[in-house]
């Protein structure tokens, strides 16, 4: 099978949780990660910061002749509209794929947990109202949780404490049964939020976009067994490109199952 080299970014580590959808596609890829860990979170920033500091991610894997970029970063992709017209590569957001799934649920009331930026950003309740009208899209924003699921040592305390209240806000909000995690920091700790709301569904949109930058680097997929496997038959290789610490990345690629990276450089 031909191999691809695709490129993914975030703002820090919690891109990780697209890398771990793209190992279970079971396909022979060359993945280039950029986390931006020195400038994590990007979400509390002003757009022209977001852009710039993405810019310098892009042009990287630019340098690196990558294929395709999943930006699995929903505040970056917020601004995917600019970066887009100046980008040389294809960029796959996680936002669109995510409005798609959140627009076909059978539920009028749909919540959406994210950064701020990507809260006030509307996107997500933009494009799911253009495709279903009558669904609408609730936003509990938080400043704090993707800095801390970034953060060595691990807090799992605060960690808590900053899901609960995202939690009881989002009750406050109306009837909300289905939310969605829009930060890709958050999945790495769905098992916080299933466990202190077992009466909501949390839905993590990696796979999605997995599927969507498989796509469109000319990839049709079907899920294997598990990351570690699947990527041992495809023989998956990893750069991780990094403004932060390289061990905190070995900590969270074994706490995710993903087997480890080849390489490290500095961003
Ligand atoms: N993982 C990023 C996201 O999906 C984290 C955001 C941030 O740095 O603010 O939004």
């Amino acid at each position: 099978m031909q191999r691809h080299r695709i490129g993914v970014i975030d703002s820090g580590m919690g891109g990780l949780t697209v890398v771990r959808s793209l190992c279970l596609a079971g396909v022979p890829l060359d993945i280039v990660y950029v986390g931006d860990n020195a400038n994590v979170p990007y979400g509390n920033r002003p757009l022209t910061e977001i852009v710039a500091l993405t810019e310098r991610m892009l042009d990287v894997l630019d340098r690196r002749g990558v294929e395709a970029v999943a930006i699995a970063c929903n505040t970056i992709s917020a601004t995917v509209d600019m970066l887009e017209s100046r980008s040389k590569i294809p960029l796959v957001d996680i936002i669109r794929p995510a409005a798609r799934a959140m627009a076909g649920l059978s539920e009028l009331h749909v919540g959406l947990f994210a950064t701020e930026f990507t809260v006030q950003s509307g996107l997500h309740a933009k494009l799911v109202r253009e495709l279903n009208p009558s669904v609408e899209v609730h936003g509990v924003a938080s400043a704090r949780l993707a800095a801390l699921i970034d953060s060595v040592p691990w807090d799992e305390a605060a960690i808590r404490e900053e899901i609960a209240s995202m939690i009881a806000k989002m009750r406050r909000v109306g009837p909300v049964r289905t939310v969605l995690l829009g930060c890709t920091h958050y999945p790495i700790v769905q098992n916080v939020f299933e466990e202190l709301a077992p009466d909501m569904r949390f839905i993590d949109p990696a796979g999605l976009q997995a599927n969507e930058v498989l796509r469109a680097v000319g990839v049709a997929t079907a899920p294997a067994k598990s990351p570690q496997l699947a990527s041992e038959e495809s023989a998956i290789s990893l750069e991780v490109i990094t403004s932060g610490d390289p061990a905190a990345y070995r900590q969270m690629l074994d706490k995710l199952g993903i087997p480890p990276a080849q390489r490290f450089t500095q961003l």
